[in-house]
This record gives structure tokens, sequence and C-alpha cells, in this order.
């Protein structure tokens, strides 16, 4: 891994989210947000946790930055919390405490040399404008383009990289159209409205980023699926095409191509999502809005799915993922490092992105301290240095990926899975809130050790 070949400039850093790690819900000023409603649902988190607590993330913040440090991290992803910013979602009224968190945290990366590239909307809606319709309502997609102002004018003097959304499918079908996610619906004309109106608030709020934060750079983070047919057969070829279209297309051809995938809106049509006369809430002056040209794609990469006709055609994504006799991590997803590399050349050559961000990739194992009181989590290593081959691999076919970012810094709550999953290259210990960085990540450690090393003695 040593011996990696990678541009002077590529950043090596992991991610976060808000609403997984911080905690203090109730804490100075921050709003209720729609992953708060569901998370005390009864019935919705597999482990009956919510994210009241976490880790702690909001008081101990300067600590983990410390830890980051420590790591060597060259750049850190991390979400702000809409309703920390704007309690109720929207206007002109900051929550000042919440700007500051966010200030201080920025600063104290900046003096520890770490880069910040902040996600806008990891998923925590104010709960206020799930009152007034959420992300099916086009008022929601101004909201956001008023918080983006608010917190872009805050922050854009010292923050030089933005991401608008995280993930926009999970954000409307997983949320709207299959229920796992908050808000928990089972809509499917509402959540193709909400991915539209997602899409529609990055597009709007882009030159409005730009304008707040000269020469920053913008972009947005899709989750894409490598998708396989199961079989050469003709039936399992078109359930491929459908759910590529669903999952990916449906996603990557508004921003880079300023349409919906032809095909799809014909199928929806067909299938009664969307009316006779197509996506009636696509208005004039939208997909030129939405395919605003950015600095970078964000990828979030986990595994591929492999698509029969057999299957249930709005499937969540473990049983998507993968044939029966496959490794898979504690997520059920199949581990298929080779799909890092089909992908990033296939976005390079479709839709040419320009420049490449793996925003997200990691593996859930819950390996924990053993007698030593270390973490030997060889999978999660494996797993880490086989895609990382992968990244290498893509690079040298001329794709312009220009950093990684390992999800995540920390274990923390894993949306409807609760506590069980851990992602973290560090453990995290729920009852004392101790930290311990697991081999994974003092092996990542030495990744981008020896990455600064190349860079000083000039060899690249
Ligand atoms: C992604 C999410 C992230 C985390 C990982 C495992 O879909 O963006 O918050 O849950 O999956």
């Amino acid at each position: 891994m040593n011996d990696m070949k990678l541009p002077s400039s590529f950043l090596w850093g992991t991610a976060t989210s808000s609403y997984q790690i911080e905690g203090a819900v109730h804490e100075e000023g921050r709003g209720e947000s729609i992953w708060d409603r569901f998370s005390h649902t009864p019935g919705k988190i597999q482990d009956g946790s919510n994210g009241d607590i976490a880790c702690d993330h909001y008081h101990r913040w300067r600590q983990d930055v410390a830890l980051m440090k420590e790591l060597g991290l060259q750049a850190y992803r991390f979400s702000i919390a809409w309703p920390r910013i704007l309690p109720d979602g929207h206007g002109q009224q900051l929550n000042q405490a919440g700007v500051d968190f966010y200030s201080r945290l920025v600063d104290e990366l900046l003096a520890a040399g770490i880069t910040p590239f902040p996600t806008l909307y990891h998923w925590d809606l104010p709960q206020p404008l799930q009152d007034r319709g959420g992300w099916p309502a086009r008022a929601t997609a101004q909201a956001f383009v008023d918080y983006a102002d608010a917190i872009s004018r805050a922050l854009g003097d010292r923050v030089h990289n933005w991401i608008t959304h995280n993930e926009p499918w999970c954000a409307s079908m997983l949320g709207h159209q299959i229920g796992e996610h908050a808000p928990g619906w089972h809509d499917w004309p509402a959540a193709l409205g909400a991915a539209h109106h997602l899409l529609l608030s990055h597009g709007w709020a882009v030159p409005v980023i730009r304008r707040n934060s000269p020469g920053a750079e913008v972009g947005i983070t899709l989750n894409l699926l490598p998708v396989t047919p199961a079989t050469d057969r003709p039936e399992d070829i078109e359930a491929a095409r459908r759910f590529d279209g669903y999952f990916n297309r449906w996603f990557v051809d508004p921003l880079f191509k300023g349409s919906y995938p032809p095909d799809m809106v014909v199928d929806y049509i067909a299938e009664g999502h969307l009316p006779a006369s197509g996506p009636e809430f696509v208005q004039s002056g939208d997909m030129a809005a939405i395919s605003v040209p950015t600095d970078f794609l964000g990828v979030n990469y986990y595994s591929r799915a492999v698509v029969s006709a057999s299957g249930e055609p709005t499937i969540a994504a473990e049983t998507l993922l993968g044939t029966t006799d496959v490794e898979r991590t504690e997520m059920g997803w199949e581990v298929y490092p080779q799909g890092l590399y089909e992908l990033l050349t296939s976005l390079h050559a479709d839709y040419n992105p320009g420049k490449l961000y793996i925003t997200e990739n990691g593996a859930s194992y819950s390996d924990g301290p053993g007698e030593d009181g270390k973490v030997h989590d060889e999978r999660r290593l494996r797993y880490l240095r086989d895609h990382f081959t992968a990244a290498q691999r893509a690079i040298e076919s001329g794709v312009p990926l220009a950093g990684y970012f390992v999800w995540s810094l920390l274990d923390n709550f894993e949306w409807a899975k609760g506590y069980k999953q851990r992602f973290g290259l560090v453990w995290v210990d729920y009852e004392t809130q101790q930290r311990i960085p697991k081999d994974s990540a003092l092996w990542y450690k030495q990744v981008i050790a020896a990455h600064k090393a190349s860079l000083d003695t000039g060899e690249r």
C-alpha cells in the first residue's frame, strides 16, 4: 500500500454526519429534526435506539479533531445540522449558538491542518418543514437555499469545499417510497417529487454558495451502485436496466445531462408512479438549474447490485446486493472492490464530472476490544486496502479522483439499524464515550503518512 501513486493534491480523509455523531439534540437552541421524530417512533429503529447522545461529538469535538490530527487525516467530511442553524427550518433568524459550533469546528480543523468538507444536508430536515410538506413540497427547496445562504455566509471565508446533499436517493426513495428512513412514507409520487426538489435545491444553492464563498469548490454526493444482471437472460437484463435507472440514472442524468432518463419516465408512467403527462413537478427552468456546472461529484460506494427479474422491484439494499456465495459485511452487503473501479471508470466515461471524490467507503464489522484492549479489525483493513487499490487502478485509467473519505471516523448511529452496525475506524464505547483507534485506523495512518512522505521526497 505504501507504493500507491497518487496526485500530489490527493486528500485522504474520513466522513461522519451530524445526526449520527453529535447528540445534544436539545441543546443550545437546536430544533427538532425528522430523525428525532422518526427514531423516537416505536418500531422504526432496529435496536430501539436514537441519536439523542450518539458519540456526544457536540461536546467532544475538540478531542475528536485531536484524534483526526493524530491519525494524520488531511480532510474531514462532516455535515451541518440544519435544525441547529435554523430551528424552524426557514427564515432569517439564525441560531447563533449552532453557527458558532460549526465555526469553532472549522477553525480547529484548519489549525490541525485538516481541510473541512461540510455537507449541508445529511438527512436531518427540520421537523417544522416536514410539517409543511417536507421534500415533496417545492417550498422546501427554497428553504434549503435560505439555509445554504446563511451558513455559507458564516463559514464561506474559511471553507473552500462544499457538498450540498448527501445521497438524494436515500433522502427521497428510502424515506418516502420504501419508508425505511425518515419520514417513513410509502408513496411513490411523493418520493419522485422529493427527489426532484432535492436536486432542484442543489441547483439553486450552488450559485449562492459560490457567491458567499469566493473560489470555493461545490459539488453533490450520490450513492451509486454498479448494476449487474444476475444472468444474461433478457428479463434479467431488463430488470438491471430498470434498477440502474431507478437507483443511479434518475439522479446522475438530471445533474449532468439536464434531463430525467426517458426510459424511466415511460416506466414510471406505465407503473402509475407518474401521471400520463409525465413529471408534473418539473417547472420551466428546473432542469437547467439542476444541471448547473459543479466542481466535483462525490461518490459513496459500498457494494454492487445484482438484479434478477424474479426479485422484488423495490427491494432494500441488503437483499439486492450480491449473489449467495460471497463475502459480506455485517450490513449484508457484498464485498466487491472491483465495483469501485467499474463505477469510477464508467462515471468518467459517461458523465465526465471533471473531478471526483470518494465521499464514503467503508465496512460494518463489529469487532471490539480484545484482551489486549486493542481492536483487531482485520476484515475492515482488508476491505479498505482492496478498495484503495481499486481506486488507484481507476486513477491509472485516467479517472480524475481527487480524494477519499473513509466512512466513518467513529462508530455511530447507523440510522434504522441503530448502534449494532459499526463502521468506525475508531471504536466508540457508548457507555463511557471512550474512543479506541482500531487496527484499521492505525494502518490508515501509515497509508496517509506514506503519501505525505512521497510528496516530501518529491516522488510525485
Ligand atoms: C450511507 C450514509 C451514511 C452511512 C453509510 C453506511 O448511505 O450516507 O450516513 O449510514 O451509508
